[in-house]
């Protein structure tokens, strides 16, 4: 009898706990499977997160990149939004940032240079004359290390040395994708730092909502809340003005289809060879809230943006030519995709008056950046 209660209390929920568990390594190998192999034969793996209603999204931890997203169009059809490749040497050839993170500084700092507390730092040169998200060597290219995972998320986690691409501080970067049952893509960023430094980390996902890329994004209807944009230079470097969109091609307050004003002979236009350019977006105070919408209206997918970041940089896939090959062994023509990249704006380190982007040790980074989904 004793043995008994001590059978029921003690041993049937041990073995109820160790179903639970192995159920879950079961789960978690089907959904983890390998990528391929670096040249030095360390192995990368993809993870396909899922939600109830069918979404999936395929994250690997090469660049911490979002390989694939499917989303369903008006008629619950599924397909995948965003540009990518099939093979893990594409993404290590690749030039365009296809859906990783990129870092430490998403976009531009002008001639790699900034000080920081009296001291000059030069950061390593890979776009003319200029640094652009994170140097020869960024967050897209190096092998992310995966905490853990389940069913709908992944956590990954990146250390980049003290000095990494000139970049003063050892970097710790954590970044979890979530997929919700709310047709959300969910990108949460921790880092930290042990010398005062800066980040400026954003996803770097191109949509195609039409779900097949051989269309252009032109006719997708755009909303941007933002009353100011940052005009750039002709090295695409910010000149430290906040301009009114009132009355010009980057007025997006309203829908406007993508391809309505973008070729335009409107300066910052001619610059950027189409959108190329960061919005202010309104309320900045910590919080996350909506920056932008975008809906395709043949699918009737709809994109919404929200961040806590304050700017977003909208990129109209102008340097896109039909020399990526992407998924499908589709080549990726002119404006066949777009990016709305939540950050800081760029160049920020070099001027005054846009929020600071300088992380201190003991403080932590945080960016909320979700991608949500609906139709109309
Ligand atoms: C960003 C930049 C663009 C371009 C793309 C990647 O959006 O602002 O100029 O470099 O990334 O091709």
């Amino acid at each position: 009898m004793h043995l008994k209660k001590i059978f029921i209390v003690l041993i049937i929920p041990f073995l109820f706990v160790s179903i639970k568990c192995s159920d879950k390594e079961q789960n978690n190998r089907n959904n983890k499977k390998l990528f391929g192999k670096l040249e030095n034969g360390e192995e990368v793996y993809m993870y396909t997160l899922k939600n109830k209603n069918g979404m999936k999204a395929e994250i690997t931890n090469y660049g911490a990149t979002v390989v694939s997203l499917l989303a369903p169009d008006k008629n619950g059809k599924m397909e995948d939004v965003i540009l990518g490749y099939d093979s893990l040497k594409s993404y290590e050839n690749g030039t365009s940032y296809f859906g990783a993170i990129v870092g430490r500084y998403g976009n531009r700092i002008g001639k790699g240079r900034f000080s920081l507390e009296g001291k000059e730092y030069q950061l390593t040169i890979n776009n003319g004359e200029n640094h652009l998200h994170g140097g020869t060597v960024g967050f897209n290219k190096l092998l992310w290390k995966t905490d853990t995972f389940d069913d709908n998320s992944v956590k990954m986690t990146l250390v980049s040395p003290n000095g990494d691409q000139g970049y003063p501080g050892k970097i710790t970067l954590t970044v979890t994708y979530t997929l919700t049952d709310n047709n959300e893509l969910r990108i949460e960023y921790s880092g930290t730092t042990d010398r005062p430094t800066i980040l400026n980390p954003t996803n770097h996902c191109y949509f195609n909502l039409t779900g097949n890329p051989e269309n252009t994004i032109l006719n997708h209807e755009l909303k941007i809340n933002a009353e100011k944009f940052t005009p750039v230079d002709e090295g695409l470097i910010t000149t430290g003005e906040l301009a009114d969109v009132n009355g010009t091609p980057m007025d997006f307050r309203t829908p406007v289809p993508i391809g309505k004003n973008i070729n335009n002979d409107f300066q910052q236009l001619i610059f950027g060879k189409g959108y190329d350019h960061n919005w202010v977006i309104n309320n900045y105070n910590g919080n996350v809230r909506e920056a932008a919408i975008v809906y395709d209206p043949s699918s009737g997918r709809v994109l919404e943006v929200l961040t806590d970041q304050p700017g977003i940089q909208f990129y109209s896939g102008n340097f896109l030519d039909g020399s990526e090959i992407g998924k499908g062994g589709i080549h990726y023509q002119h404006r066949t995709g777009f990016c709305l990249e939540a950050q800081h704006y760029p160049d920020s380190p070099n001027k005054n008056n846009f929020p600071t982007v300088e992380l201190k040790p003991g403080k932590i980074y945080t960016q909320s950046t979700i991608y949500r989904f609906t139709t109309k």
